[in-house]
Formats: C-alpha cells, sequence, structure tokens
C-alpha cells in the first residue's frame, strides 16, 4: 500500500502535458453534447478541401500546417514558419486550452469559412494528438 501512491504520481508526471489539457477540452465538447470522438474523423477533416471565394483556394488545415504534424509547417500567406503541431515532436503543443482555442476559431474560419463545432474540435484534438 505504501508504494502505490509514488507509483501513482510517476505516472501522472509521466503523461505529457498534452493529455489533461485534451481531456478537459473533450470533457467540454462532451457537455455541449458531441462524442464519441475519432481520431480517424480528425484526419480526414484535416485533409477536408473547401473552396474560398477570395485568396488561395481551395482551402484545408494541411495549407499551413502540412500533412506530416511532425514536421514545420509555413504559412499559406505569410510564408513564415510554423512549428510541428504535434506534442510528439513539440511538447509544447496541445497544452494551453485558451491557445487551442483561439486558433481552432482563427483556423478554421479561414480553412472552411466557419467555426469548427464541438464534434470537429474533439475530432481535431485526437488527430493531431495522436500523430507521431
Ligand atoms: C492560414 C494558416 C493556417 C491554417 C490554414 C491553419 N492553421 Fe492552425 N495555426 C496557424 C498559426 C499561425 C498558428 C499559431 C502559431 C504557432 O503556434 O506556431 C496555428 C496554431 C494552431 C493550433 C494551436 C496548437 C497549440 O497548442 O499551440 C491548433 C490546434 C491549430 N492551429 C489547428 C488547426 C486546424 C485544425 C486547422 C484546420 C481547420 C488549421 N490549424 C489551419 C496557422 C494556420
Amino acid at each position: 500500500v505504501r508504494q502505490t501512491k509514488p507509483i501513482l504520481l510517476l505516472a501522472l508526471l509521466s503523461l505529457p502535458a498534452s493529455a489533461t489539457t485534451v481531456e478537459t477540452l473533450l470533457e467540454g465538447y462532451r457537455s455541449e453534447g458531441a462524442g464519441p470522438f475519432s481520431a480517424e474523423s480528425g484526419a480526414a477533416l484535416w485533409r477536408q478541401q473547401l473552396p474560398a471565394a477570395k485568396g488561395p483556394s481551395p482551402r484545408s488545415c494541411n495549407n499551413c500546417h502540412g500533412d506530416d504534424l511532425t514536421r514545420s509547417g509555413k504559412h499559406a500567406r505569410t510564408q513564415k514558419p510554423i512549428k510541428p503541431l504535434a506534442p510528439a515532436a513539440n511538447p509544447q503543443r496541445l497544452t494551453k486550452a485558451k491557445k487551442i482555442e483561439k486558433w481552432f476559431k482563427r483556423n478554421c474560419k479561414w480553412s472552411w469559412g466557419r467555426v469548427c463545432t464541438p464534434q470537429e474540435k474533439g475530432d481535431l484534438l485526437l488527430f493531431i494528438q495522436s500523430h507521431n
């Protein structure tokens, strides 16, 4: 019994920082009626290409982040490099809920011309998180 506490603590500490943030966000989306979530649906959403009326078209998350999330992307408009999105390659990713929601809002609007639904955000998070 004396041994279980340190072991539990070690298990928690060895989880990537992104795991708790993602779980918190998924919990929120579930409370909005979304779920269950799947990385496969997230992958399909990631590659989905939608036509845009003005500027670069068609558009997808790939336009800036690329298809391999363990590698750097490049902003489609400014050409600025974007650090890898996968926590496997960039441990800072998916650790801050506020930052994630801010960029979901901006990027969904740019890519698809509308905000993402809680279901889409959950699927996308699982896809990004599992990418390695
Ligand atoms: C027009 C370029 C562009 C497109 C298209 C784009 N993003 Fe991004 N994204 C960015 C930039 C710029 C940042 C913030 C810079 C950074 O953190 O490196 C970012 C950050 C993010 C983050 C924050 C991750 C974190 O924890 O730091 C998420 C999540 C994200 N994007 C998801 C998406 C998804 C999902 C799509 C498609 C719906 C998408 N992005 C399409 C440019 C883009």
